[in-house]
């Protein structure tokens, strides 16, 4: 089998089979497809797409080409949740421990932020001792007896998709559905679980800006779940603005731990209740009511929040910081936001938020960046809210006082302000199952 009769059959639109899917997969994996060759498959895809069966082929040939998680012991328990990449998402750290709460076996591999998305792996590293490196026999003794654990990427996971999406990164590649369903479903499926949600988020601070584009990867997404033999369902969630209303690290987890304990409701526990009801409607095959009814009742009890701190503890971290959670580092140095008028808050550009918490020092500009874990901004006002002028409607916080105007500037920016309420949009626009 020739690379070059894979690429010109691709070009010309015509379907290919497995043992033509595979080769390349493994040839490139290995190195004797060489990236020429791989970035022209990569643009006849993306000019002639591929079919269900094709992305189903090519997602199961990534997520063989490293390490897979065998998650099999726990039979239909096993559950993981991925996001597209937002600002303030910090759903795992509620969603997990309530779906462990109520026996499902909740198995997560994070990654760490980048660009302006916050990661759930320095989130959960602003917690003193959380190790987020577990050996394959840690994490899975773990999960048999907390039902839960969060994780980093596992070095060897996927090593297909990492060179394939480097390659896709530098030849103007990387906006093809079956790329990015392969490269996402391939990472999910490798990591092992039977009941995966995904929360697909739309507007200016995802991946994806439109509900129509977000609707046609959702639905690709779940098809190839489903063709990969996996239970899945997705949630496409609101990123016009950001989730809740803490941005960075320490003060995320924070957050999450308000809303565990009941103190807090708000936007963030609406996504987290569906994100979880789903799966938990997955896990025990029934209905979305039945499962809604259980969450809440699971929240309601304390359950969830002591299940966090089970699983914070496995996993080396100090619980009395989960707490107390004054017990975290508090920033140097903030600053307040101001408004500038009346009026309402009309639009937030989360992407220029998310920068802001950047500048800040709460994300990476660059991988090789270290993380401030008590950087960030506190929002008291989001889109919709009425503002009186000198009203405080946000507060920055670093720990470098010389990146202020920066952080401020870039911050008013974000905001538009209207003296005529918005209409409202919808937190969860659709579940597609
Ligand atoms: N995220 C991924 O993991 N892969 C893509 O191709 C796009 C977003």
């Amino acid at each position: 089998m020739r690379m070059y009769d894979i690429i010109e059959k691709k070009r010309n639109g015509e379907e290919l089979n497995e043992r033509e899917i595979n080769f390349f997969v493994k040839g490139y994996t290995e190195g004797s497809i060489p990236d020429y060759q791989a970035s022209a498959f990569c643009m006849a895809v993306y000019f002639k797409g591929m079919t269900e069966k094709e992305t189903v082929i090519l997602t199961e040939a990534m997520a063989k080409s490293g390490d897979t998680v065998d998650l099999s012991m726990f039979g239909n328990l096993s559950a993981d949740k991925h996001s597209t990449g937002g600002v303030g998402d910090k759903t795992s750290l509620i969603v997990a421990p309530i779906v462990a709460a109520l026996g499902g076996k909740l198995t997560k591999m994070s990654g760490r932020g980048l660009g302006h998305t916050g990661g759930t792996v320095d989130k959960l590293e602003s917690i003193p001792g959380y190790k987020t490196t577990l050996s394959q026999e840690e994490f899975i003794s773990q999960i048999e007896k907390v039902g839960m654990a969060i994780i980093g990427q596992s070095g060897n996971l996927t090593p297909a998709d990492k060179k394939l999406y480097a390659l896709r990164d530098v030849t103007a590649t990387v906006d093809s559905i079956p790329l990015i369903v392969s490269s996402i479903m391939s990472k999910k499926i490798a990591a092992g679980s039977h009941n995966i949600v995904l929360d697909v988020k739309c507007g200016s601070g995802a991946f994806m800006k439109t509900l129509e584009d977000a609707e046609i990867l959702a639905r690709e997404m779940v098809k190839i779940g489903k063709g990969c033999g996996r239970n899945i369902a997705a949630l496409i969630t609101d990123m016009d603005r950001p989730l809740g209303s803490a941005i960075g690290n320490s003060l995320e987890v924070i957050e999450a731990v308000k809303v565990l304990k009941g103190e807090l409701d708000n936007d963030l526990k609406e996504v987290c209740v569906s994100l979880a009801s789903e799966m938990i409607s997955l896990v025990y095959s029934i209905s979305y009511d039945d499962a809604l009814k259980m969450v809440n009742d699971t929240l309601i009890s304390g359950k969830a929040f002591l299940k966090m701190k089970e699983w914070i503890s496995a996993q080396g971290g100090d619980t009395k910081y989960i707490d107390n959670t004054d017990l975290f580092r508090k920033a140097e140095f903030s600053r307040d936001i101001v408004a500038e008028t009346d009026g309402y808050i009309a639009s937030m550009d989360t992407e220029k938020i998310g920068l802001t918490s950047v500048i800040l020092g709460a994300g990476r500009a660059s991988k090789e960046d270290s993380i401030d874990f008590s950087a960030g901004i506190l929002i008291y006002k989001k889109t919709g809210d009425e503002i009186r002028k000198g009203e405080k409607i946000a507060t920055l916080l670093t720990n470098n006082n010389a990146d202020f105007n920066d952080a401020v500037k870039m911050y008013n920016s974000s905001i538009t302000v209207s003296s005529k309420k918005p209409e409202p949009k919808p937190l969860i626009y659709k579940i597609i199952r």
